[in-house]
Formats: C-alpha cells, structure tokens, sequence
C-alpha cells in the first residue's frame, strides 16, 4: 500500500522515496517505537535518531547508541503545537506566534518543561526542547505514534550528522533497528534554537531561520550569546566534526598542504593535483549538501581537509557555526 493518505504535505524529494516507502514501514517505525526502540527518521534539517520521549528504556537506548554524554538534553519533536502543553507550562505568547510562522520546520523553542518530563530527556533542566518537523514521513510516523519523540542528530557524539538516510546505518549500525528513506534532507544543517524560557528570546544555535527572521516576527530583539548557564548546544568545543583534519583557507592563498578543498567562488585556480569540491555560493544550497561532501571526503584518507572561507555575511553564519567546530578538532 502507497503513502497516499498519511503523508500530510508531499515536499520536492517526496518523489525520490516514495516509491520505496510504504505505509507498512511507517507501521513497522511505529511498532518499534512503542516497544521502547529507536528509529532513524528524516527531518528535513538532518536525520534524527527518534524514541518515545515519554519511555525512560527508548531515552537510554539513544543515548547508548549515539554515546552521547548524559548532560546533553534531547529535543522533542511533536506533531503539532497544539501538543505543546502536554510538554510544556507557563508558555508564552512568543511561542505560539513563532510556531505559526515557522512550524512544521526547522525551529527548535526552549519552553519550561511539563513536570512529568523525564529528568533523561531534558538532562535534569527545568526546560525542554521541542520542534514541529516538517519532514513528511517524520510527520507520518508522529501521526502515527501518537506521543513525543525524542530525537537527536542520527551521528555518533561530536561527529557530523548523517543527510541521508544510509549516512545513519554507516554511522549507527546495528544499534537503529531501522532507518526511514526520506531522501536528502532539504535544509541539511541541524534547526535553530531559540531559548523562550528566560526573560528574553535567546539563540542558542544559529540555524537556517535566521535570528533576523524570528525578530521580523517577533518585533523584538532576540539575544544571540549565552548568559547563563544552561546546557548550551555545541559547546562542546569539537562538534559537527570529521576525522580529517579541516582548516579553513583564504581563496586569495589557497593552502597546499590540502589534498582537498571546498569551494563556493567560482572559477578559483588550485594547485595542481588539489581536488576541487564546488559548492554554491547560494548559502542555502551549500547547507544542503556540506555535511555529506565532509562525510566523503572524511573515508577518503587525506592528511587535511580545506574549506574557503565563508562571505561574512549574515546569511552564512550557521554554516560558519559548525565549520568552526568542525575545524576545532584539528587544534586538539
Ligand atoms: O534539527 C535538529 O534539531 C535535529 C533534528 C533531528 O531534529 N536534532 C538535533 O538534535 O540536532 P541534537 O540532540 O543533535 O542537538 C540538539 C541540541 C543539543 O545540543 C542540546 O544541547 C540542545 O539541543 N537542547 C535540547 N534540549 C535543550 C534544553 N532544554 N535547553 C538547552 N538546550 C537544549
Ligand atoms: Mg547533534
């Protein structure tokens, strides 16, 4: 049996898996989850590694699998914002205008949590994470379900996230009982996180929804460093990081020592025997394709690993966001 009928909302990929994934897989996700299992599940940020938020046995089995530090809390992804006050109390106006504006999508708010949340999905804070994905089979398999599911990035700790569905097995293996195709992901950087749970809005994570974009919205200002000291996203110093070793290179003096370079000015001239990776200068496109090209060139075996340096404009800051941290690993 086809899709038809539980996919709310077809995207431009939709075509891609469609023809692969049947309503049978959405149930065999479904039946896994409610049994305490995990499941990997495209979003259209990045792929995320999902379990019941609700069942203590599922939050621990991701944890396990992603050998992720206990302090590091989980986002909960719902299938709409009507289910926000089962997560979440005390929540404001802003909330619910930004969820109007941005929701299904890559949006992650910061709300104090309902107190039954469990301390292992929000790594004992007072608050948690939530997000309306807007992925279709993400939202199939929440319709489906029924409850939260908590799903972080499908990568092992401090590596990069997988943008495709085999990109999960590779780097999970027999510790996700099963994987979604979704194809690509649309958006292929992890979503912004905006901390509602304080006195003013604040970013914790730069993502695609531009700080900008959620002030247009809001008609406020919103705070883009941490003040406090709750658990902030990649501040781990190394994140989002291949193996390789990864710098970052001026177009103007484009450093030999990498067999590898990533690009997004056209038409630059390597030195000989360089491989040249083009990406686009459209900050957009580069987003949806920089985690895979990083995964490819991670398995190749090189010494050192390039990457032009990104226009200073505002519109590249997430990308520069975890460039940065990817580039730290070779400081260690
Ligand atoms: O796009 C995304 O957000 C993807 C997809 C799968 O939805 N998920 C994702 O999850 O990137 P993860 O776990 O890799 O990153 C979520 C970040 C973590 O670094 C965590 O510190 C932060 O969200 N986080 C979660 N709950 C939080 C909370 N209550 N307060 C502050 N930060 C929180
Ligand atoms: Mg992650």
């Amino acid at each position: 049996m086809g899709l038809t009928g539980i996919l709310p909302k077809l995207h431009k990929d939709a075509q891609l898996f469609i023809m692969t994934l049947t309503k049978t897989d959405i149930e065999a996700a479904v039946a896994i989850l409610k049994a305490g299992g995990v499941v990997g599940l495209p979003t259209e940020t990045v792929y995320g590694l999902a379990g019941d938020a609700s069942n203590p046995t599922a939050i621990a089995r991701i944890y396990a699998a992603k050998k992720r530090p206990a302090d590091n809390p989980l986002i909960v992804h719902i299938e709409s914002a009507e289910k926000l006050t089962q997560w979440a109390c005390d929540i404001p106006k802003e909330a619910y205008i930004l969820a109007e504006a941005f929701w299904p999508g890559p949006l992650t708010l910061i709300l104090k949590k309902q107190p039954w949340v469990q301390d292992a999905v929000t790594a004992g804070q007072p608050t948690v994470g939530l997000r309306v994905p807007s992925h279709p089979v993400a939202l199939a398999v929440l319709k489906a379900f029924g409850g939260g599911l908590a799903a972080p990035s499908a990568n092992l700790f401090t590596e990069v996230s997988p943008t495709h569905a085999r990109a999960v097995k590779e780097a999970l293996g027999d510790r996700v009982e099963l994987v979604l195709e979704g194809g690509d992901c649309e958006v292929g950087l992890e979503s912004t996180i905006l901390d509602l749970s304080g006195d003013a809005p604040q970013i914790l994570r730069p993502g695609m929804i531009s700080v900008e974009a959620i002030e247009a919205v809001l008609g406020c200002k919103v705070l883009t460093r941490p003040q406090n000291n709750i658990k902030v996203p990649g501040q781990y110093r190394v994140h989002y990081a291949p193996h390789t070793k990864v710098v970052w290179v001026q177009a103007e003096a484009l450093n030999t020592d990498c067999e590898a370079v990533i690009t997004h000015t056209e038409g630059l001239s390597l030195p000989q025997g360089v491989l040249e990776y083009h990406l686009s200068s459209d900050p957009k496109i580069y987003a949806q394709k920089i985690y895979r090209i990083l995964r490819e060139l991670d398995v190749m075996g090189l010494k050192q690993i390039g990457i032009e340096v990104l226009p200073p404009t505002l519109e590249w800051d997430a990308i520069r966001d975890r460039l940065n941290k990817a580039a730290s690993r070779s400081e260690t």
